[in-house]
């Protein structure tokens, strides 16, 4: 289609007499049909569909809000008319307008505008909204055609160093979709939080467990179109898009987001086009997941750990556990990934590092900086040790920070010689409950305690067997409470004086109508480490 052929076409299609609403609707119909065929010429066409019609409703996998600011938010949805299915829509750059409100009724719309969604990202968009108040709710939504999104709530964080009396956040990890349903999200979104923290196992690359209660509708996931569609599985559960809805989200990846034990370059099978893989896993999540732009990978690497700062009450240091760590230590014959040592001398080298040098810098840097009451290191895994054998003698698991000791010393040494400000870690991964204090010697039942350690359960993810946490409870003083057998999430209420954590756990996750109930409650006292059952 050539210039003289569109400028036809606009005479034909939409005369100069035609009413203006409808000639500007005509016009940009000309002009969709011009960009399509330029996806298909050697130049790209900047130019975008500006009023596409759907086979079905485009925003199939909800909307989401992340990375909040004192002056900002990162809004997203996708594009995807059929999200099992590649997400249906045509290869053609989509135009997408979004609309911020200071009420729910969208009477007050403090800021608009539009965003271009490609095919190379899946018909995903991000709008970076900037120019916001601190410390307000918002709420948004996006309309591309006729088409309108779910509308979202979002809230930006409070001024820096803003005197703030109190910060309500939950966190949660380890969503297998088919071992149970998104109960807890559900819960998640009505409890009125400022903040939900997802530490990792946003989607599971394979099928395990028992006791399924619903199926994933495609094997493992090795291209950019498989991961893609494993999102899109994921994300059109309508109680995970609830809680997408109703309050911004600050993420982390763990491995289950590219496979099982992945550690750095290298996969537990030693699949030597590893790499490959991290890069189309590392973009699909990207493209589902409302983070800021400068996250966009670039082949297989992808600069995801950040912190958030909530006025002087808390700053949150986000970390990656995953990209930069060292190959699990003592990993079985001909095998990558984990495995449960007694003796491995590789494990206690003191260059491993789970972390990587310059993110233990960034950290390092960041905790001298802080000037926040608490101090949240939000990551994915168990910080604390974990002997794992009954009786005589220790047993430790090489994918968890057991396999990278060192690496935990170094960092709760710069925790304990900085004197950061009530330091409290939250974490994921092992689909169990524990809280913790940790400490500089965890063999010294006389060393202190210099950070608490709060380790969520799973949202669906199968657990540990009570008799194992009791096992473990034994052998770990250090653990104040464990629990293995209740899914859910745990509930931050962050206040001048105190740090209180509730323990949701639903009656079943295999119920996608469970109730929950709080199982347990601690308190952790400002100035004193360690958290007390309340
Ligand atoms: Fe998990």
């Amino acid at each position: 289609m050539n210039s003289k052929f569109l400028t036809e076409q606009l005479h034909r299609a939409a005369p100069a007499d035609m009413p203006p609403s409808q000639r500007r609707r005509a016009v940009l119909r000309i002009a969709a049909g011009f960009a399509a065929s330029a996806v298909l010429a050697p130049v790209a066409s900047y130019r975008a569909w500006a009023q596409p019609r759907f086979g079905a409703y485009p925003f199939s996998l909800g909307i989401a809000s992340g990375c909040p600011r004192p002056d900002g938010i990162v809004l997203w949805t996708r594009l995807a008319p059929d999200p099992l299915a590649a997400g249906g829509m045509p290869p053609e750059n989509v135009e997408l307008a979004w609309e911020l409100a200071a009420d729910e009724g969208f009477r007050d719309i403090v800021r608009n505008g539009t965003e271009i969604a490609t095919p190379a990202l899946a018909h995903s968009v991000r709008a970076e909204v900037g120019g916001l108040e601190p410390a307000r709710w918002y709420w948004y939504r996006f309309i591309a055609g006729d088409a309108i999104s779910p509308v979202g709530r979002t809230r930006t964080a409070p001024a820096a160093n803003a005197a703030i009396e109190r910060l309500r956040f939950a966190f949660a990890s380890c969503q297998q979709y088919e071992q149970g349903y998104y109960a807890a999200h559900r819960h998640l979104a009505a409890e009125d939080l400022d903040l939900i923290v997802f530490l990792g196992d946003y989607i599971y690359e394979s099928s395990w467990g028992r006791n399924h209660v619903r199926k994933h509708n495609a094997g493992e996931p090795y291209t950019l179109g498989e991961y893609r569609n494993r999102y899109a599985l994921y994300k059109s559960d309508p109680d995970l898009q609830k809680s997408h809805a109703a309050a911004p989200w600050i993420v982390t990846w763990d491995d289950h987001e590219v496979d099982n034990d992945y550690a750095n370059d290298q996969s537990e099978d030693l699949d030597p086009n590893f790499l490959v893989r991290r890069a189309a896993a590392y973009q699909a999540y990207y493209e589902h997941m409302p983070l800021a732009r400068r996250v966009l990978p670039r082949g297989p690497d992808a600069l995801l750990y950040d912190n958030y700062a909530f006025g002087d009450l808390a700053t949150f240091f986000v970390l990656d556990d995953r990209q930069y760590r060292s190959h699990q230590a003592c990993p079985k014959p001909g095998r990558g990934g984990s495995n449960v040592v007694e003796v491995c001398a590789e494990r206690l080298a003191a260059d491993r590092t789970m972390l990587g040098s310059a993110q233990e810098a960034w950290l390092r840097d960041g905790l001298a900086r802080t000037r926040a009451k608490w101090n949240v290191v939000a990551q994915q895994t168990l910080m604390a040790q974990f002997d794992r054998k009954f009786g005589p003698g220790q047993s430790f698991w090489t994918d968890g920070w057991d396999g990278y000791p060192a690496a935990r010393a170094r960092l709760l040494t710069d925790i304990a010689q900085l004197r950061v400000s009530n330091p409290l870690v939250i974490s994921g991964d092992v689909h169990s409950t524990w809280i913790g204090d940790l400490k500089l010697d965890f063999e010294d039942l006389q060393s202190p305690a210099i950070a608490t350690e709060f380790c969520g359960t799973s949202i669906t993810s199968q657990g540990l067997t009570q008799l194992q946490v009791l096992g473990a409870l034994g052998e770990n003083p250090h653990l104040r409470y464990g629990n293995g057998h209740k899914r859910g999430y745990i509930k931050v209420e962050l206040r001048r004086d105190t740090c209180i954590a509730s323990l949701r756990a639903l009656d079943s996750e295999k119920r996608a109508d469970s109730g929950i109930a709080t199982a347990a409650t601690f308190v952790v006292e400002s100035g004193r480490p360690g958290a007390q059952q309340a």
